[in-house]
């Protein structure tokens, strides 16, 4: 059956596309060059945790709209092929586009007149115009009379997606007039508000929407290391500042990062008019980990051979996804404390221990994630008469509601009122 549309990468955003696509009638072919990705997805196995997805799959399992392969050169067999490739970034703050740029090659032999080609990965301004100019210089379509190619980005929240596809303002950047509406014609099919702009439009409204929340989040945890210089507490701070005030406020403190947060600020930084601006933003994210293991250095001296338990692998609450989680850095900083250090997150899918085998005999516990299942008065309770006789918990997201980054598991249990 000829396909009506090609999603090239099938990880959390091409993948829940495909199936998003597929379930508004469309005919799809989802392309990946995992086979163990492919293998889960023909089983009808979700290979990762995104919301409904797996009744989804389930149902479309049953019909037979939704084809794979893991040739990229089959998307050529669809008019509309979205490229949804990972575009990580150099160490050395510059886009890294090898899976986009493989991709083109893949493909450019390829192409006809007619095909549309959507860039949905998120890329630094300028790539959308650079991939027409690809496609030109190679085959010598004319862009956006033949050959269409634009930029819509994908601004869904984890953990959101099939409901926000549906409601969440659908960009759309097409090189030439032609371009933006074929791309339009094509997302439709979800029924959000299409809005049109151009390419590098597009560009940089997709990374400054999370340049935005690192900033924003980078504040907070600022304040946090100041207050500790200052022997204040962060979160009194926060509520003095955010109290009835109409003029916006400050977000709380925590690990901030995860795979788009932590890269896509360098497809600004990489030309940056300000260089070095946003560095520092990560940079204040970055030191979290060390921030908080310092803390605990201070309180308790050594870490050496004193057994930590770390509460959450994934980088936000109730996700599955661990890629570019700070708490693996801070997992990464306790060893080399030479700590011993148990894990428990229930969500992800590397394996850890249970809850009350990760803090029993612990003398600190991190909250490293806020999990929902672990901000609750029972998790305090079960480091309490788990964990060593004076064990100190160290929550900087404010979990259990006691309002201390750092404090003993008695103290908290009084002042978050569970005892
Ligand atoms: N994850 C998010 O929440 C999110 C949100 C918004 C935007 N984005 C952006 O969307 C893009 C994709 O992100 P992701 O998290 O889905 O990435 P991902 O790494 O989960 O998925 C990429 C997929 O492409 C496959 N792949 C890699 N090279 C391939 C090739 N040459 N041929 C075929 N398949 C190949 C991989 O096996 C993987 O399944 C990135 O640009 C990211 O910044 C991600």
């Amino acid at each position: 059956m000829p396909a009506d549309v090609s999603v090239i990468g099938l990880g959390r955003v091409g993948l829940p596309l495909a199936l998003s696509f597929a379930d508004r009638g469309l005919n799809v072919i989802g392309i990946d060059n995992d086979p163990e990705r492919l293998d889960a997805v023909r089983a009808g196995r979700m290979p990762f945790q995104e919301t409904g997805t797996d009744e989804l799959l389930e149902r479309l399992h049953a019909t037979d709209r939704l084809a794979l392969s893991d040739r990229v050169t089959d998307a050529a067999t669809a008019e509309h092929i979205v490229i949804t490739l990972g575009t990580p970034s150099f160490s050395h703050i510059e886009i890294d586009m090898r899976g986009i740029r493989s991709a083109l090659d893949d493909l450019i032999p390829h192409l006809r007149p007619g095909h549309a080609l959507t860039l949905r990965s998120t890329i630094a301004p300028g790539t959308t115009e650079f991939v027409a100019g690809y496609l030109a210089k190679h085959r010598g379509f004319d862009i956006g009379e033949e050959v269409f190619v634009a930029h819509c980005p994908e601004r869904i929240a984890a953990g959101h997606f099939l409901e926000e596809i549906q409601t969440l303002p659908c960009i759309v950047g097409g090189v030439g007039e032609r371009s933006g509406e074929i791309v339009a014609s094509l997302f439709e099919v979800f029924g959000a508000p299409i809005v049109q702009t151009t390419p590098v439009q597009a560009e940089l409204a997709k990374i400054w929407t999370n340049i935005i929340r690192y900033t924003q989040f980078a504040l907070p945890n600022l304040l946090m290391m100041d207050c500790d210089q200052y022997g204040a507490n962060v979160f009194d701070v926060i509520d003095l500042i955010n109290r009835d005030y109409p003029r916006g406020g400050i977000e709380r403190p925590g690990f901030t990062a995860g795979s788009c947060l932590r890269k896509d600020f360098t497809f600004s930084e990489e030309r940056s008019n300000a260089p070095g601006m946003l560095l520092a933003v990560s940079r204040v994210n970055e030191t979290v980990p060390h921030f908080l293991v310092s803390g605990v250095k201070r309180r308790l001296g050594a870490l050496a051979g004193r057994k930590v338990a770390v509460l959450g692998l994934a980088f936000k609450a109730d996700t599955d996804d661990e890629r570019d989680s700070l708490a693996h850095k801070l997992v990464r900083l306790l060893e080399r404390e030479l700590a011993d250090v148990a894990i428990h997150d229930p969500h992800v899918a590397t394996p850890t221990q249970e809850l009350d085998e990760a803090v029993t005999d612990a003398e600190v516990v991190f909250v490293a994630t806020n999990h929902t299942a672990f901000c609750s008065p029972q998790t305090l309770e079960r480091i309490g008469e788990c964990a060593s006789g004076e064990c100190l918990v160290v929550d900087p997201w404010n979990c259990f509601g006691a309002a201390q980054v750092f404090a003993y598991a008695s103290e908290l249990a009084i002042l978050a009122g569970t005892v």
